[in-house]
């Protein structure tokens, strides 16, 4: 059996996986590229950047790939709106919100006839959503890297959210296998959003330090938390997260520098500067969100060679699953 298409909205991707949005510039044009060249859905991050620097990530995307080009950007950034709409300006395909809720952005999909895709972990909030008219929705589990909004796994909250929208609803946090993609698509998912793998691919704008920290880690490596945001998020114990843990980031004194990048903070410590030391390779002083599965990547492989083994161990997995229920009967 092939992987089946993933429809949302006026876009059809040949396969079903979309490569989540990792900011800060994790995924940028070369990965969301690579992966719409495969047929995915490719996303850029906006977040922790500004509307002139997206506005070349994308037309480079665009120059790299004539596959589906999304954006993924966080509700809590304050230059939200202006992103967005620099995004649009640019023709971008479509929009993935997480992090929030925002009914601002479902007027502006409309307008300008741009799919929007929250990210939930909720069936109120799925709901809600499609009553707002969004085109898909991504459910996420506490499996996934980066800010959390459930403590809650993925298998446990995606069967009631299928359920209460008829919307396309893809399943994020933990995918890593081909066999995950059949077990989600075998509830009724209709496609798959996928962040870590990515993020160690040769194409992701990630320092190679960064790679190196993810495919040298293992399960016990992986931490929560607490985001100046005021969520949780999911990252490897670096020496920046002991720090954090014992106290030791010194205050958030150097308030000239701040640019008061989310519309609420905490300012216990600057996460987008954490972020961005972590993506130059600078692990003292840096953090590195991850999935909580990330200790099983053992490579740091091209994008095609990871759709490649992804779509051979579906194909392996489904195979196998018909062979299970013959011999079973
Ligand atoms: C390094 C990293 C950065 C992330 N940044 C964002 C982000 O900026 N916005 C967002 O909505 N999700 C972000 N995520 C979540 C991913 O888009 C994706 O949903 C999640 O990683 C899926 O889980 P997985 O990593 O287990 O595949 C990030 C994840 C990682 C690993």
């Amino acid at each position: 059996m092939e992987l089946p298409e993933l429809k949302i909205g006026k876009f059809r991707a040949k396969i079903p996986i979309v490569q989540g949005g990792m900011g800060v510039r994790i995924s940028l044009a070369p990965l969301a590229a690579a992966v719409a060249n495969e047929g995915g859905i490719g996303l850029i991050a906006a977040s922790g950047i500004h509307p002139p620097e997206l506005a070349e990530q994308i037309k480079e995307a665009k120059k790299l790939s004539n596959g589906i080009i999304g954006i993924n950007i966080m509700v809590a950034i304050r230059e939200f709106k202006d992103l967005i709409t620099v995004a649009m300006r640019e023709k971008i395909d479509l929009i993935v919100a997480g992090a929030g809720f925002s009914r601002d952005i479902f007027a502006m999909g409309k307008e300008n006839d741009v799919p929007i895709v929250p990210i939930v972990s909720s069936e109120r909030v799925a709901r809600l959503a499609e009553r707002f008219g969004v085109s898909a929705v991504i459910v996420e589990g506490k499996e996934a890297g980066g800010h959390l909004g459930t403590d809650k796994p993925l298998l446990s909250i995606l069967p009631g959210i299928i359920k209460s929208v008829r919307i396309p609803v893809i399943a994020a946090g933990g995918i890593l296998k081909g066999s995950d993609i059949a077990k989600v698509l075998s509830m009724g998912a209709g496609g798959v959003q996928m962040g870590t793998r990515f993020a160690a691919s040769e194409e992701s704008s990630a320092a190679p330090a960064w790679k190196e920290a993810y495919v040298s880690s293992k399960a016990e490596d992986v931490v929560l938390i607490k985001s100046p945001v005021g969520m949780p998020g999911r990252a490897l114990k670096t020496k920046f997260v002991k720090d954090l843990f014992a106290n030791k980031i010194p205050a958030f004194s150097d308030i000239k520098k701040c640019v008061t990048c989310l519309k609420y903070c905490k300012r216990n410590y600057c996460i987008i500067e954490a972020l961005e030391n972590a993506q130059m390779g600078n692990m003292e002083k840096g953090l590195v969100f991850c999935g909580e599965r990330v200790g099983e990547i053992k490579d740091i492989l091209p994008v095609k060679k990871i759709i490649a083994n992804l779509v051979e161990e579906f194909k392996e997995s489904v195979a196998g699953g018909r062979k299970g229920c013959k011999e079973e009967s």
